[in-house]
């Protein structure tokens, strides 16, 4: 996708809801997009979807400590002489946070022993995720112009630090804490982001979206990263259990990792204040420390009637795990391995309903020109809202108003224009204009097979994405030629 040209449909600003929102920064419209230095490659990086390839591998192995320790004199210093870290001692992973932050990223940090220090690469990890998440939740070219609401961001200030990196991403950034704030404060100002970061101090009953208090009127993210522990002795135990040494050094002050009712409690109330706001925020996410907990909200997700959400996990090597939540009042539904990124069958149930499907396998020596030929020619047939194919990227984006290939639908037409209300080409104004289903049709050429895939992209409507794929492939089997939309 990135690379291709596209024309967003004109209502899509509309669709992806708050297109401009600059987080109540008063940024300019054109401010041209801010490049750091970056070690790991020769020259300069710039921030946007020319460097995601990049940053997408940055941490897929474990990271190479000798390498390292030959890149960063201070990483050097804190290595034991077997080459291995001693992840019990505080100030060695921290060294490991300031190296990997420094040579990958280009950035700086400075943290207060008594506060948490983030492992980057699961901090990472939610960054990759998110902007997959807002990528495929828009119908704009991949990397645009993005607002974060980042709640709790600790002395680190990790997250808007990653997110402005690599993406022209600005963001308001929450803490009850006043140590975390003036050293997040410190961090922002030590790399140059005041302008990109707006902070903002919070008090432990205020809500945990203030929006309204900031001025703003919407935003495009929500990312948390809440305390998970119910109580000292919840966390306490909780690292007793885990078996694997070696044991990190933890950190973290009670304020970052303890709050009333743990992690199913503070996700619980964004959960409650997004049925106020809704689609005043494009996306509403949280991390988790508990599988069980992601389980619990997605649960109150159902119980809300709320369909349009996304789960996944975050793995590092074979130790951590964690996972994260997606929900969203909005349109727009995000790609299958974004939406339902958690492998093990087991989590099926709380994954939500698939998004793309095969419509038809071919073997791979069959030419694909004929086929595509075929799938413009249906939907031609079709009075879609629109219909855009693009030949580079062999996939073509469709939106509909209606259930326009039923047969009901048909009759109803043939009717009206026997009653002389309406042509062949125009939708008579008493139409609904609004899309009720976007999707996308995708051509897949393999080494083995050719596949041709429908993406349900838009809508809430899980039926008529069913019923267009049960007409699509009827059209697409047929062997003879496509003449009309009759089926
Ligand atoms: C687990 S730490 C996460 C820190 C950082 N975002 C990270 O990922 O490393 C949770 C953070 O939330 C903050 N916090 C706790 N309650 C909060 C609230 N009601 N509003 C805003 N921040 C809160 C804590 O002070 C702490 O910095």
């Amino acid at each position: 996708m990135a690379g291709t040209k596209r024309k967003a449909p004109d209502d899509a600003a509309e669709m992806d809801g708050r297109a401009g929102a600059d987080c109540g920064l008063g940024l300019p419209a054109d401010r041209p997009q801010r490049d750091r230095p970056n070690p790991g490659q020769p020259g300069r990086l710039e921030a946007g979807v020319a460097a995601d390839d990049y940053f997408r591998h940055l941490y897929a192995s474990e990271p190479d400590f000798r390498r390292l320790a030959r890149r960063d004199a201070h990483f050097a210093a804190a290595l034991q002489d077997n080459g291995q870290l001693d992840f019990s001692d505080p100030k060695a992973t921290m060294q490991l946070t300031r190296t990997l932050l420094g040579l990958d990223f280009g950035l700086k940090l400075d943290l207060p022993e008594d506060r948490l220090c983030p492992p980057v690469p699961n901090r990472h990890n939610y960054i990759l995720w998110l902007k997959d998440l807002m990528d495929t939740t828009s119908y704009e070219q991949p990397g645009r112009k993005l607002c974060g609401l980042d709640v709790g961001t600790g002395a680190s200030c990790i997250y808007p630090l990653l997110g402005t990196a690599q993406r022209p991403w600005h963001f308001v950034a929450t803490d009850i804490d006043m140590k975390n704030l003036s050293f997040a404060r410190k961090n922002i100002q030590l790399n140059g982001l005041e302008d990109l970061v707006r902070l903002l101090e919070r008090k432990p009953d205020d809500s945990l979206i203030p929006l309204d208090e900031a001025g703003i009127q919407s935003i495009d993210f929500v990312m948390m990263n809440p305390p998970f522990y119910t109580s000292e002795d919840d966390m306490v135990s909780s690292a007793k259990k885990k078996a694997r040494p070696p044991m990190s050094a933890c950190t973290g002050a009670p304020v970052e990792m303890v709050c009333d009712g743990g992690e199913v409690a503070h996700v619980g109330r964004l959960l409650r204040e997004s049925l106020a706001l809704r689609s005043r925020i494009q996306w509403y996410t949280s991390m988790f420390g508990k599988l069980t907990s992601l389980d619990a909200l997605v649960e109150q997700l159902r119980e809300h009637g709320i369909d349009n959400y996304a789960v996944t996990e975050f793995v590092q090597g074979n130790k951590t795990r964690r996972w994260a939540l997606g929900w969203s009042f909005g349109q727009m539904r995000p790609a299958e391995h974004v939406a339902r990124g958690m492998k093990a069958s087991y989590w099926k149930k709380i994954l939500p309903s698939s998004v793309t499907t095969d419509l038809l396998v071919l073997p791979a020596d069959e030419p694909v020109d004929p086929v595509i030929a075929k799938i413009q020619k249906i939907m031609g047939d079709l009075e879609l809202m629109s219909w855009e194919w693009e030949q580079g990227a062999a996939k073509g984006l469709g939106r509909t108003a209606e259930n326009v290939w039923s047969r009901a639908w048909r009759r109803k037409r043939l009717q009206e224009r026997e009653r002389g209300q309406g042509d062949t080409c125009t939708l008579p104004s008493t139409r609904p204009k609004e899309c009720r289903l976007g999707f996308e049709v995708g051509v897949v050429v393999g080494k083995t097979e050719t596949c041709i895939s429908l993406h349900w992209r838009e809508g809430s409507d899980p039926l008529i994405f069913e019923s267009l794929k049960g007409y699509l492939q009827g059209k697409l089997k047929a062997t003879d030629q496509v003449n009309t939309a009759s089926n």
